[in-house]
């Protein structure tokens, strides 16, 4: 995620990228000869920089251990689950938790944001490096929208991939279902900017037809309840990961 991060902001921002492995961040420095790199150490001085925090959230407890000197100017965090009241143990003016999806590797994340909102329209700039933004109210908001957006790109490979199987299985080759399943992504996605999904469902879901024959077996396997309860599971997990 990092690296979706910086591709997208090289160009835009002066940008310092401090790690604990030497060797990952000479690579980086080969590949965006722009950014200055740096080993992340005890003590390191975070003064009045604008931090953004990639780190996996069970991670943040080794960073802390490290003792950072000054007070950032803002701390901007990616990490799941992990609220801003964990953030604040590191000293910074302002906060935003962000959640970006791994779109953002082709600038199509659909990333939210929220927190201080007196860094609201930076944080919004800064984000829309990866792809599109949306600014919500509560961190409530930001941990469902995880389960959606977040965790999305997941749960739609996993019907990309049912999807696919299926017709191999009525004797399609894999390429061609493969090539198929990705076309029908997009198109839909590009459809779904524009109608509703119970419009595009009965389009095409005509009386006695196929499509009504393939929806009525979703519904009839509990379908829709399923997806419905798996936002809820995902949701309720990123709660408990907060207590952890
Ligand atoms: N992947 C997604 O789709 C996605 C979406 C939204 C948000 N996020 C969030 O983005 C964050 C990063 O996820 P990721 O998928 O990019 O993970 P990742 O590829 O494993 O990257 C984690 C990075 O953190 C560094 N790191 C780990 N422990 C560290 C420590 N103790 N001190 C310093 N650096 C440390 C790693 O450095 P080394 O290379 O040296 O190990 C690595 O650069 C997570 O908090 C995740 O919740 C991810």
């Amino acid at each position: 995620m990092s690296k979706a991060l910086i591709c997208g902001l090289v160009d835009r921002y002066t940008l310092e990228i401090i790690g604990r492995d030497w060797e990952k961040l000479e690579a980086l420095k080969a590949q965006y000869p722009k950014v200055e790199v740096g080993l992340l150490k005890d003590g390191f001085d975070i003064d009045g920089k604008n931090i953004i925090l990639c780190v996996k959230p069970h991670a943040l407890d080794s960073l802390l251990s490290l003792g950072f000197k000054g007070k950032a100017s803002s701390l901007y965090s990616i990490l799941a689950g992990t609220p801003l009241q964990s953030l604040k143990k590191i000293a910074a003016r302002f906060y935003i938790r962000a959640m970006p999806n791994v779109c953002a590797k082709i600038n199509s994340s659909a990333t939210t944001l929220t927190g201080d909102e007196e860094l609201k329209s930076e944080a919004m700039e800064i984000f829309s490096s990866l792809g599109s933004t949306t600014w919500l109210e509560s961190e409530k908001e930001l941990d469902i929208a995880t389960a959606l957006a977040g965790s999305g790109p997941a749960f739609l490979a996993l019907v990309a991939q049912s999807l696919e199987d299926g017709a191999v299985r009525e004797g399609l080759r894999r390429d061609i279902a493969s090539k198929l399943t990705s076309e029908l992504f997009l198109g839909s996605a590009k459809l779904l900017k524009e109608s509703t999904p119970n419009e595009i469902k009965e389009s095409v879901m005509s009386p006695g037809g196929t499509t009504a024959e393939g929806i009525y077996t979703l519904e009839e396997q509990g379908v829709r309840a399923s997806f419905m309860k798996c936002i809820k599971s995902a949701y309720e997990k990123s709660q408990e990961l907060k207590k952890s």
